[in-house]
């Protein structure tokens, strides 16, 4: 069955690698697991005395344990730990999706949380988060007439990727209670908690405010750990949570070895590790500030709320030949919002390197030049 390009990571894969400049990745800056270790407190034996043996298709108790004491009102035995927090996506619309079940889905979007849901129900309506002067907003009355009765899933993704819009708690408060009321799913993907701008910001999880939400989290961005490819489902309702698990048996049946013992490592260093991230992009984030500032009349600015991206407007007749052209001439990666099903004036910025103060100086002396 036809699916797609996975257009954002398609363009990584041609260009990460292999371009110096990096400008516009989603994850933070990783560490080694020596450095991991250290942070944690923990003592490299408990690593050598591993046995690679298959592990339980749940995940390790323990460390479901771990992941479950991050929120409030979950039990380990609704955590289900994944291959990869890309496997919780195609998990989710797999178990909860039929063709034709109706489904809503937070535009623009990391490719799989629209094209999976496409692809497995064939009935998306997109929800698009709206343009600003500066910054972004919830069109809940949109959403109120989207989610009619039948509506089976509603696809949320907070802190947003790509704009780095952050709902208040009132706005996500009234997005649950409009998803409640229709009875529809909610999957809330949190894989950008924790990197709040102010930590008071910071929402309760989905998990911890509404029966039917799944929760996708991992330790690929806010703990910059993304080769763990460690990340987890909450799944309160047991038979959703069978059924993804029995899909999981046809993906990976249970999760890595190495990686779960890293997972609950990093886990013991949650604060740190996602301090860290913060402090990174909140000196970034100044940095680009600064950057914009010198250039209005090539880019419109819009901050990002939380998270480690912003979708930044560009004032180009097309975006994606323009981050092609910078790929190939300067080194400078961009991502063209158009990968991610935004307009094709647009493009992602990623802040979350220790990288990016020098790719962006390198970047502007490439500005200047051709000025
Ligand atoms: C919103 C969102 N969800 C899920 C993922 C998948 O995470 P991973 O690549 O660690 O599997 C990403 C990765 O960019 C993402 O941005």
């Amino acid at each position: 069955m036809h699916i797609p390009p996975f257009a954002t990571e398609v363009y990584f894969a041609q260009y990460e690698f292999t371009t110096p400049h990096i400008l516009c990745a989603s994850d933070c800056e990783t560490l080694s697991i020596a450095e991991l270790l250290a942070l944690a407190g923990a003592d490299p034996a408990e690593l050598l005395d591993l046995r690679l043996g298959y592990t339980e298709s749940q995940g390790n108790p323990a460390l479901r344990a771990a992941a479950a004491a991050l929120y409030t009102g979950v039990a380990p035995g609704d955590v289900v730990m994944l291959g990869a927090p890309e496997e919780g996506i195609y998990l989710t619309m797999r178990a909860l999706l039929e063709p034709g079940d109706p489904v809503v889905v937070l535009t623009p979007a990391y490719d799989s949380l629209l094209n999976l849901a496409e692809h497995v129900s064939g009935r998306v309506n997109r929800w698009p988060i709206r343009p600003t002067p500066g910054g972004w907003a919830l069109d809940l009355d949109n959403l109120e007439r989207l989610v009619a009765p039948g509506t089976r899933l509603v696809v949320v993704n907070f802190p947003h990727n790509p704009t780095g819009y952050l709902p208040t708690l009132d706005e996500f408060d009234a997005l649950i209670d409009i998803v409640a009321r229709r009875g529809a799913w909610l999957l809330c993907d949190e894989m950008y908690r924790g990197l709040e701008r102010d930590p008071v910001d910071r929402l309760p999880s989905a998990a911890d405010r509404y029966e039917r939400a799944i929760v996708l989290a991992g330790l690929s961005k806010t703990h910059g750990l993304p080769g763990l490819r460690a990340g987890w489902l909450i799944i309160r309702d047991p038979a959703t949570r069978d059924a993804l698990i029995n899909w999981k048996h046809y993906t990976t049946i249970c999760p890595p070895a190495p990686s779960e013992a890293l997972a609950a490592v990093a886990l013991r260093a949650h604060e740190p590790l996602a301090g860290r991230s913060r402090a990174l992009i909140a000196a970034n984030l100044e940095r680009a500030a600064g950057f914009f500032a010198r250039w209005p009349e090539l880019f419109d600015w819009r901050p990002p709320r939380a998270g480690s991206v912003a979708l930044v407007g560009l004032n180009r007749p097309s975006a994606t030949a323009y981050c092609h052209m910078l790929a190939r001439e300067a080194g400078v990666l961009l991502l063209p919002g158009s990968c991610l099903g935004y307009d094709d004036q647009s493009v992602r910025f990623g802040f979350g390197r220790a990288a990016f103060a020098a790719a962006l100086a390198h970047y502007e002396r490439h500005l200047e030049a051709g000025r």
